[in-house]
C-alpha cells in the first residue's frame, strides 16, 4: 500500500476541510441515512458523511430522487447526528424545498439544522441556485454546492450519463464553481464529469472538491455506502468500486436463519431461558 496523508484531527469542521485540501490530505466522505451505520462510519474515521437524498433511492427504493420529502431528510440526518461524534454531517436539501425562491431555500435549510443538529447543507445546481446559496450562508449555514450530474434534474437530463464533455456545458461548469466558491461555499461535489475537467475546476478554486465519478484529481471522494458495500446491485457505473458483497452475504445468514427455523436447529438449549 503506498503511503498517505492522515491527519487525527478530533472533530472534522468545514475548516479542517479547508486545511486538508491546504495539506493535500484526501477527503473521504460516504453516505449514511440511519444511526447504526452512521456509528460505524463514524468509528472508522471517515470525514464526512453525507444525509444524501439518494435515501429516496436506496432507503425507499424510488427511482429518482425527486419524491424525497424535507421531514424525511430531517429524520435520516436526526438518526445520523444521535451516531456522530467526529466527522462533518452535510444533509441534502431536497427537490423542490428550495428552487426558484431563496426565501423557502433558508426556510429548508434552517429547518433541517434546527431540527437534525446537523453541520451543513448541500444544494445541487449552480448560477441558478446562487441567491438561495447567499441567502442560506448570510444566516451562518455551511453550504456545499453539487455541479455535474445532479440527479434532482433527472427529467431535464434524460439520463444518467457523463455530464459537461462538449465545451459549452464544461465552460458553464466552470464559472459555475468559481461563482459558488466566491459566494463563500466551503465545498462543491462534482459529479460523473470527465476527470481533466474536474482536475482543472479543483485547481481553479480555493475550496476542497468532492468527486464522484470525476477521477483522481480531485480534493476528495463520495460514495453511496449501500452501492460501496455492495448491498444495491443493480447499479454498477464505472466510476463504483465494490468493497463488499454484502447483499449476497445477508441473504446468505437469512437463508442460514430460515433453515435454523425450520428445522429446529434455533433456539438451542443455551439460547432459552
Ligand atoms: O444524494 C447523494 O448521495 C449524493 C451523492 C451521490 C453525492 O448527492
Amino acid at each position: 500500500m503506498s503511503a498517505y496523508l492522515e491527519s487525527n484531527y478530533k472533530k472534522v469542521t468545514t475548516h479542517v476541510l479547508q486545511e486538508m485540501k491546504l495539506r493535500g490530505e484526501k477527503i473521504a466522505m460516504l453516505t449514511a441515512y440511519d444511526y447504526s451505520l452512521a456509528t460505524l462510519l463514524d468509528a472508522a474515521g471517515i470525514d464526512v458523511i453525507l444525509v444524501g437524498d439518494s435515501a429516496s433511492n436506496v432507503m425507499a427504493g424510488h427511482k429518482t430522487t425527486l419524491p424525497i420529502t424535507l421531514d424525511q431528510m430531517i429524520y435520516h440526518a436526526s438518526s445520523v447526528m444521535r451516531a456522530v461524534e467526529r466527522a462533518l454531517v452535510v444533509v441534502d436539501l431536497p427537490f423542490g424545498t428550495y428552487q426558484g425562491n431563496s426565501k423557502a431555500a433558508l426556510n429548508s435549510a434552517i429547518q433541517i439544522m434546527k431540527e437534525s443538529g446537523a453541520n451543513a447543507i448541500k444544494i445541487e445546481g449552480g448560477r441558478e441556485v446562487l441567491e438561495s446559496v447567499d441567502r442560506i450562508l448570510s444566516a451562518g449555514i455551511p453550504v456545499m454546492g453539487h455541479l455535474g450530474l445532479t440527479p434532482q434534474s433527472i427529467h431535464k437530463f434524460g439520463t444518467y450519463v457523463v455530464r459537461a464533455k462538449e465545451d459549452e456545458e464544461a465552460n458553464h461548469l466552470r464559472e459555475d464553481a468559481k461563482l459558488l466558491a466566491n459566494a463563500g461555499c466551503f465545498s462543491i461535489v462534482l459529479e460523473k464529469i470527465p476527470a481533466k475537467l474536474a482536475q482543472e475546476v479543483t485547481a481553479s478554486i480555493k475550496i476542497p472538491t468532492i468527486g464522484i465519478g470525476a477521477g483522481s484529481q480531485v480534493d476528495g471522494q463520495v460514495l453511496v455506502l449501500h452501492d460501496m458495500l455492495g448491498i444495491t446491485q443493480k447499479f454498477s457505473p464505472r466510476f463504483l468500486r465494490r468493497y463488499h458483497n454484502l447483499s449476497e452475504e445477508i441473504k446468505g445468514s437469512v437463508k442460514a436463519y430460515i433453515h435454523d427455523v425450520k428445522t429446529l436447529d434455533f433456539p438451542n438449549e443455551r439460547e432459552q431461558y
